[in-house]
């Protein structure tokens, strides 16, 4: 893992330690730039909606950064990307389960001016680290993000789903 961070470039701060320095790889320049701090949290305590805003990129009907609030409290676990200097959270993941066997991961999105710096990544390490001991974690994704999934030992499988788009927004 850190060696990832070294190569990509950021730093980043896990529960409050600083652990890596590494540039910005948005434009693949490899020379440091200013970097971006992300502090990781497991707990909603203290984020407020106002924290929320720009998920859910491309949904007709989004939640509300109040509703997101909801969801994320209300979900069994949680790992939030925070940036250190906005204060803002730029990215997420969340799971229920039933603490017994099985989990399945709801949902996870980085904010687009913070992709492709490691962030997802580390969401999903982190989720899979809480989730560790559990027969089964699933998840849905498109077809794209399934080598995404594959870097941590998950492995593609068929699956159902129901969508009700009245309920999108969640309220
Ligand atoms: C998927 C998502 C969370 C990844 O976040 P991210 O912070 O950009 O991911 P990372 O920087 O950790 O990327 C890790 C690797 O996955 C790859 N990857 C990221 N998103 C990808 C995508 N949509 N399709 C294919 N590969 C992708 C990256 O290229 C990177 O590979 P690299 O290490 O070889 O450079 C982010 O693109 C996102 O929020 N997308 C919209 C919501 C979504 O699709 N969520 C997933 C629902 S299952």
């Amino acid at each position: 893992m850190t060696s990832y961070l070294v190569e990509k470039g950021c730093i980043l701060y896990c529960h409050g330690a600083r652990h890596d320095i590494y540039p910005n790889p948005a434009t693949g320049q490899k020379q440091p730039t200013p970097g971006i701090m992300i502090l990781y949290r497991d707990s909603t305590a203290g984020i407020t909606a106002e924290q929320l805003q720009g998920f859910f990129e491309g949904w007709p009907n989004p939640p509300s950064p109040e509703t997101h609030l909801k969801l994320l409290a209300n979900s069994d676990k949680v790992v939030l990307a925070i940036d250190e200097e906005s204060g803002k959270v730029v990215g997420f993941i969340t799971a229920i389960t039933d603490g017994v066997l099985s989990a399945y991961i709801s949902f996870l999105e980085v904010l687009p001016a913070y992709r492709g710096r490691g962030i997802g990544r580390e969401l999903v390490r982190r989720m899979l680290e809480k989730l560790a001991g559990l027969y089964a974690v699933d998840l849905l994704c498109d077809p794209d993000l399934q080598p995404f999934y594959e870097r941590f030992g998950m492995r593609r499988a068929s699956g159902m789903s129901l969508r009700n788009y009245l309920f999108q927004s969640g309220s």
